[in-house]
Parts: C-alpha cells; structure tokens; sequence
C-alpha cells in the first residue's frame, strides 16, 4: 500500500494494525465493547454462595427478616440494596460496599454485626459472584415460593386494535404499554428490516438488488408478502433452523460417541422434517417414541468409563426430554429434590424410567437409595404413563402426553423460545425457566393457543411475531443479561450477534469460500427448472426368480461394483433405496444407510481417479421370503461428462458381509452376479419423485454449502457454536477474548479474506468507489454514507490492490453494525 494514504482514518486503521495481530485483537476488543471473560469456571450460586448467605446472613436478611431494609431473598431485592440504596454494582465487586462491610473490622458496620465473621475464601467467591453479573438460580427465592405455571392452556381475548396495528402481538404489546406507560420504540427502514428479517428467518444476508427491488415496491403490506417469499424458500430455511435444532437436541456430525456408537446423529429425518415443516407436535411425537432414524435424540451420550449417577442414558433422557420441550430444569432433580421449583427426585426418575428397558435404582447425590424407581409422568392430570407396559408402549404413552392438547407447558416452552431467538430476550427469560412469572402473560398464552390451534405450525408462528411492528423496532439498549423475566420491561427487540453459522454464511457467500461439500447427509430438494432423463438404474437382487434355496427372512448379502474412472470427479451422488434395509461403503468408509425402504436417500460420495469400490450391504425383512434388493442410481460429475451408473447385471454379490466400517475380515472369492428383479414397476410415485429430485440434484450445478452443514472448527466454536454434548438453548451473546482474537488474526479466516480480496480484485473494473459499495451493500445492505466513501476512497487508492481491498473487507467485517445490523 502507498504509505501516503496511511495518514487517512479509514487507511490508518485497516492498513497498520490489522497487521498487528496483538494491537488488533484489543482494538476489537475496543470496537466490539465487550468485558472480557478470560477467567476460571463460573461461581455455582446454588453450591457455592448460596449456602453462605443462608449460613451468615440468613437472621437478619432472608425471609421476612430486612434489616437496615436489605432482604436478600431475591436477585431483584440485592439489587435494589438497602435503605441507602445499592450495596454493589454489578461487575465491581472489589469496590463493592457489600465486600467492604464483610471484610470490616468496625464493629459499627461489620457484617455480620456479631458472631463467625464469614472466612476470606468465602468472602472472595462473593465478590467474584458480582464480578460476574451475580448469575442467580432463575426462579430461586430465600423467601415463601413464588408463583406456580398454570399447565392448561389459556385463551386469551385480544384487545382493541390501536391506530391500525392489527397484529396480535401489537394488540397485546399496546395494551401492556398503555398500562405500563412504556413508550413504543421507532420502526426500523425497509432495508435495515429486510436485513434483519432475512438472517432471522434464513439465516443469509439479502441480496443487495433484492433489497433495491424490495425498497421500491409499493404498498402497505409489502414487508408481509416479503415474509411469505422467505418463508417458501424451503431450502434455505432448513439449513439455518437446522443449527437451533441441532443444539437443543445435540445432534452433530463428529464427536464424542460417534465413531464408537455411542451416540447417533438425527440428521437426515430432522433435515427432511425442516423441509417440509412438519408439525411441532408431530415431530416431538416421532423424537419420543422413534423410529431407527429419529431414536438419536433419547439414545442420548454413552459415555465412555463410569459415569455419575445423573449421567447416565436414562438420566438423560429425564433431564433432556423435561429441558427441550418443557423448559424444566430436572438436573437440579436428579441428585436431590430440587431446591429452585417443586421437581422431586423421584419424579426425575420416574421419567427415567419410562425410557429405561432394565429396572432403574433411584440414586440421591450419586449414593444408591435401595428404592427402584417407577414409570411416571410429572402431569397426572394430563393422564398416566402405565408402569407395567412394555418400554415401546410407555414412550408411545408419553409422546401423546407430552402433545397432549391441555398440555400448555409444551406449546407455551416452544413459542417462548422463537421468541427469544427473533426478539433476543423470552417472554419468560431465562428460556428455560419455564416455571418463572412471564413478563406478559397474555402474550405467552395467546402465541401457545394460536400455535396449537394453527396446527403446531412453526412457520406460522415465525410469521406471527416477524411481521409484528414490535419486531420491526429499533433495538433497546442496556439490557442486564442475568436478569429474569419478573419485572422486566420490553423496550423493543434486543439486539442480537450473528451466529457463527450466519457469519461464515456471510463470509464465504462475499469471499466465494463455501467448502466443496457438506459433512451433514441430508437429502436435498431438487432445484427448481432441472429435467432428468428417468432413472437408468435396475432394482437388483441375489438370485433369478423361482430359483431355489428361497431365501430366508433377513437375509443380509453385500453387492459390489467396481468403477474405474479417467479423472477424479469434482462431485458425486449416490441415490439408493432397498428393500429393506442397507447401508453404503466407498472406497472403504461408510456413507450412509437406512432402514425404511419407504425413503430415498441422496448421498454425497467421493471416488477418485482409478480404481473405486462401491460395496452394498442389503438386507430383507424379518417376515419377507424374497431376497434383499437395492436400487442405486451413482451420478458422477467430472470436468468432461456427467456419468450416471445405476445398479444392473454388472454389479456382483456375495453372502459374506463386511464389518461396520466396510471391511471383511477375508475378502470373499465367491462373488457371483447379480440378478435384474423382473418387475422393475414397484415404486410407488412418491418414490419414483424422490428418485427424480435426487438425480436432479446430482445433475444440478452445486449450490453454495451451508456453515449448519458443515463440521465445527475454530473459529465457529470461538463464535459460539456449543460442541452439542450438552442440551444449547441458548447461545452466549457475550464475545469472548477468544473470539476477538480469532476474528482478528486467526488464520482460517484470514485466509478467506485474502482469497476473498483476489477474487473481487479480479472481478471487479477496479473502481474503488464501485468496490467500496458492492462490500457495504453485500454485508450491511446500505450504502456508505459520505464519510466512510472517502475513507474507502483513501484506503484504497486509486487502482486498489488486493491487500487494499482485504483491509477494507476487515474493516467492514470488524464493525458492530456487521455482527448486529440496525
Ligand atoms: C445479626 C443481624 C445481621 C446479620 C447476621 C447480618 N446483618 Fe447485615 N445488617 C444488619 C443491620 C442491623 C443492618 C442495618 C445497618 C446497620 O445497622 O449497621 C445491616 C445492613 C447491611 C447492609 C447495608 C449497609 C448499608 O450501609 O446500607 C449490608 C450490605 C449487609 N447488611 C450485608 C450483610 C451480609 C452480606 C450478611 C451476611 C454475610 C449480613 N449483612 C448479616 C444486621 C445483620
Ligand atoms: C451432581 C449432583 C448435584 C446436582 C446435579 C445438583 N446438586 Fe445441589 N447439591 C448436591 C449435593 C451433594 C449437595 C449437598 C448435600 C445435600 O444435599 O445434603 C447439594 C446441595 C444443594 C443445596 C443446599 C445448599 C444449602 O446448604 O443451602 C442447594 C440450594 C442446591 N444443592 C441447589 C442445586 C441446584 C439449584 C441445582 C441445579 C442447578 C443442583 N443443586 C444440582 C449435589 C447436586
């Protein structure tokens, strides 16, 4: 870079410190203005500080008792101190009144008064617990209980509609101002809304002439009809929900357990389901009482070695089930009875043992109790779960209870977690808490009834709350992370950070670094627009019709073809179905299977130059007297030709089988060759359209590959996206140092950037002001106002280099408004 323009603002900043990997990660740090948390594990306020204010402080400020009008009964009432008003602030426990008069030796102002003084160590945890933004138990009183959910659900009567905001959540929103005389915050612009909108819904920045086109559009309802033109976009929406869905049922695609099969994923059926919306109920039904390709979720983790006693597969099945869809905290439960809400220990484990398949001893802080646990659910009132009834009918039992319609605890948990995701604080916060006072009640029970009454129709109730005037604000300010929802006053939708996922969607969308290739096997739909000759593949089995032995019921055989290829292709498929079941080796390394011969799978493969194998494992039915057959259609993309090989005479079998991860423990020398099955006709429509889709999307250009798709790295943990071996309800918001540091010099995404800058170097006529817009349009959707234009202007020179345009790209990726919009 000339080192003339370094003088200019824009320059100085971008060209010498994003240089300077040390200087940089503090001035993100600086920009982004965030604390940083480079410290040891949080304080536990149940285990750690808890027990200390109930043992020193509990005569004279729990309960009733408020000396000096301080009651600590409460998060709240700490906060709001005592009669001379705040005893700490939060962050500050060093210089907080509170740590002073623990450590005072004046007898006029000690605390305690008199008696044990509280030991230094203890005393240090306090002050450590305010450092942190003093987390509290949600829910958790020193005091009498509070208030108890109702579980039914409620309908609510919607209130008059004000100047013309029809919503029902306007309506609801408007009355609770009115009687809180909170002022309505201002409406964001059609690009800043179609911004935020779409990352919310799709997870993708908008395409700047799509934001154009949208600006001009006339009429009223214009943001709605935008709504519905996202929401149909099927594709799209699954790849971005699929990571909200992912976390809470930590479902991934590498980790623990899932090379030793200790844990299975969910993926494809939990793809296939986001694609077509099926229904929420529908959906929790089949993760209760599951099939093979959905029974992941309550399989849970088996964790390797000995494990405590609430670790355990059926313990967390309890604790899982009740957290996801219920919004309980049953951890609390499943060492002692919970000292937060009414969960008992026995309850925690009569949940457990409705999925256990041996009898299950009830364990009190690890230690055996003697007393074996009962199947049970926790809401009587809904109806029983039998004891006595084989495991498959008491899961099936509880996924009706749990989507039993007087259950409003399941619809109220789900609609109060979109909330949160599109408005960045619940309607009863923390989300799952489920058991604390909503901040407004009639919102969180008119959204549970009208989701209920619209079908458990997740999209519906997306649609709901987005095209609200509420959505549409400006962000309020100054939110307290820790504090619950009682009291809290809604100023208007809390701004969120991009997720990892939406921010290497953005990166590698503007740098054209998408991976090649997904690591999540889903089937995708078929691109629109794309014909495909019908199917060249033949349904295959072992023997000729009417040929004797007939083979017997659960017959498992391996087919085999080889293929010898010119050059390696730079993309194949594979489109399989069997009846009934199989699974699919490359080269040696499994692909995928399944066991329902109702489905198509299209799935991605890789073959290399020269030799490959492709080895079939099929098996037949229990109860079927023909063979195992299978259908395989393999489409090849290479540079030259789009090559399809389908299953035919050409391909071979044998009865000895290989081992899960496809190989034989001796080779087999009896392979003998397969037959073409008479009656080709045996697919159902359905079928016959999967089959299609899936070579159509074999014969489709690739489409860019979704960050929910791929396997977490680095920089994606640093951004937040959790490992999944835990139930993520919620992601952190903070920006940690770690982030800060990766964002600014780590090396993955440097190298994006860098091959980012080439590119549109090479693209572009080389106008910095053209070059300047075309960054802020893709990643803010706005132009660059005056000022920024002569920074860019500065920063670039004349003929902008690459190294220019990679430290604009960095200084546009650095700014607040890219990680939060506007
Ligand atoms: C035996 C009674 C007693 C116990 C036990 C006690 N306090 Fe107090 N505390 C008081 C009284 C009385 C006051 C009112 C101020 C005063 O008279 O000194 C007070 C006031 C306070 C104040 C407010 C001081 C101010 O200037 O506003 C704080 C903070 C406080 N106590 C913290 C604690 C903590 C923390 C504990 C437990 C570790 C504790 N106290 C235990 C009696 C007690
Ligand atoms: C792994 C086991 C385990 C889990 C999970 C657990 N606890 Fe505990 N908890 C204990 C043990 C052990 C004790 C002390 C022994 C006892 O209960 O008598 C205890 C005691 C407590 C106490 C009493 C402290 C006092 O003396 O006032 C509270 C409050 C508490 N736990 C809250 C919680 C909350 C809230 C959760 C959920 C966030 C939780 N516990 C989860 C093991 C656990």
């Amino acid at each position: 870079m000339d080192p003339d323009l370094k003088s200019g603002g824009l320059a100085r900043y971008a060209g010498d410190m994003i240089r300077r990997p040390a200087f940089f990660s503090l001035l993100v740090l600086v920009v982004l203005a965030v604390p940083s948390t480079g410290r040891s594990a949080p304080v536990d306020f149940a285990h750690e500080i808890a027990p200390v204010i109930r043992q020193y402080c509990a005569d004279c400020h729990l309960g009733e008792k408020k000396k000096g009008r301080l009651s600590l009964n409460t998060r709240a009432l700490w906060l709001e101190g005592s009669e001379n008003g705040a005893v700490f602030e939060l962050g500050k426990g060093a210089k907080s009144l509170l740590v002073e008069l623990l450590h005072s030796s004046d007898p006029d102002v000690r605390m305690p008064p008199k008696g044990d003084r509280v030991p230094p160590e203890k005393i240090a945890l306090l002050q450590r617990w305010i450092d942190d933004g003093a987390p509290w138990e949600p829910g958790f009183t020193f005091g009498k209980e509070g208030w108890e959910p109702p579980l039914a659900p409620r309908a609510v009567t919607l209130p008059p509609v004000v100047e013309g905001r029809q919503n029902a959540v306007d309506r609801l929103l408007d009355a609770w101002r009115s009687e809180h005389q909170v002022p309505r915050p201002a409406v964001v612009d059609d690009a800043a809304y179609f911004r935020r909108v779409s990352l919310d819904l799709l997870g993708l920045l908008p395409d700047p002439a799509e934001v154009d086109a949208f600006v001009a559009e006339a009429g009223t309802d214009k943001r709605t009809r935008l709504i519905d033109r996202l929401l149909a976009r099927d594709e799209s929406y699954a790849d971005h929900w699929l990571s909200f869905w992912n976390d809470l049922l930590r479902n991934d695609y590498a980790g623990t357990g899932y090379i030793d099969g200790g844990r299975k994923q969910i993926t494809g059926w939990l793809y296939a389901g986001l694609l077509t919306n099926r229904p929420y109920d529908r959906f929790v039904r089949e993760w209760i009482a599951p099939g093979p390709e959905a029974e992941g979720f309550i399989n849970g983790i088996q964790w390797r070695g000995s494990v405590n006693a609430s670790q355990v597969r059926e313990i967390q099945f309890s604790q899982n089930i009740s957290q996801v869809f219920l919004g309980i905290n049953m951890k609390c439960a499943s060492c002692h009875d919970s000292f937060i809400d009414r969960w008992k220990l026995d309850e925690a484990y009569g949940l457990a043992a409705i999925y256990a398949s041996s009898p299950l001893e009830i364990h009190r802080c690890d230690k055996g109790t003697g007393k074996m646990a009962e199947a049970a659910w926790i809401f009587p009132e809904l109806g029983k779960v039998d004891p006595a009834a084989p495991r498959e009918k008491r899961l099936a039992h509880l996924a009706a209870l749990m989507t039993h319609p007087g259950n409003g605890r399941f619809t109220r948990t789900l609609v109060n977690r979109l909330w949160h995701r599109l408005m960045g604080r619940g309607i009863v916060h923390p989300v799952d808490a489920m058991h604390t006072r909503p901040w407004n009640e009639p919102l969180l029970d008119y959204l549970a009834s009208d989701f209920a009454e619209h079908a458990y129709d997740v999209k519906h109730t997306l649609k709901l709350i987005v095209s609200s005037v509420a959505y549409q604000s400006e962000w309020a300010r100054d939110e307290d992370p820790n504090a619950g929802s009682d009291g809290y006053v809604f100023r208007g939708p809390v701004a969120r950070r991009l997720t990892a996922e939406q921010f290497m969607d953005a990166i590698w969308s503007l740098t054209g670094t998408a991976p090649q290739k997904a690591d999540a096997v889903v089937a995708k739909p078929a691109p629109a627009g794309v014909v495909v000759e019908g199917p060249v593949a033949r349904w295959i089995w072992s023997y000729p019709e009417g040929s004797s032995p007939v083979p017997k019921p659960g017959e498992t055989i391996t087919l085999r073809r080889s293929l010898t290829l010119d050059e390696a292709p730079f993309r194949a498929w594979a489109v399989v179905t069997c009846d009934n079941e199989y699974s699919l080796f490359v080269n040696g390394g499994k692909v995928g299977g399944d066991a329902d011969w109702g489905s198509v799978e299209t799935l991605p493969i890789t073959l290399r130059k020269g030799p490959n194998e492709i080895l079939l494992v099929a098996k037949n039915a229990g109860n079927s007297p023909n063979p195992a057959a299978v259908w395989c259609q393999i489409v090849i993309h290479s540079a030259s030709e789009i090559l399809a090989v389908g299953t035919d005479a050409d391909w071979q079998w044998s009865a000895l089988l290989p081992d899960a991860r496809g190989k034989f423990a001796k080779a087999p020398d009896d392979w003998k060759p397969a037959a073409v099955v008479a009656r080709q006709d045996f697919l159902p429509t359905r079928l016959d359209q999967a089959f299609r889709d899936g070579l159509a999307n074999a014969v489709a250009p690739p489409r860019p590959v979704r960050a929910s798709l791929v396997k977490s790295n680095l920089l994606t943990r640093a951004l937040g996206r959790p490992n999944r071996e835990q139930v993520v309800t919620v992601r952190p918001e903070e920006l940690t140092t770690l982030e800060a540091i990766d964002l600014s010099n780590g090396d993955y995404l440097s190298g994006l950037i860098a091959q980012g800058a080439a590119k549109l170097v090479a693209e572009d006529s080389g106008k910095p002001a053209e070059l300047g817009t075309l960054v802020y349009r893709r990643l803010l959707s706005r132009l660059p106002l005056a000022g920024e234009s002569e920074a860019i202007a500065a920063l670039l020179g004349k003929t902008p280099d690459a190294r220019a345009v990679e430290d604009l790209l960095w200084a546009v990726i650095m700014l607040p408004e890219f990680h939060y919009g506007r």
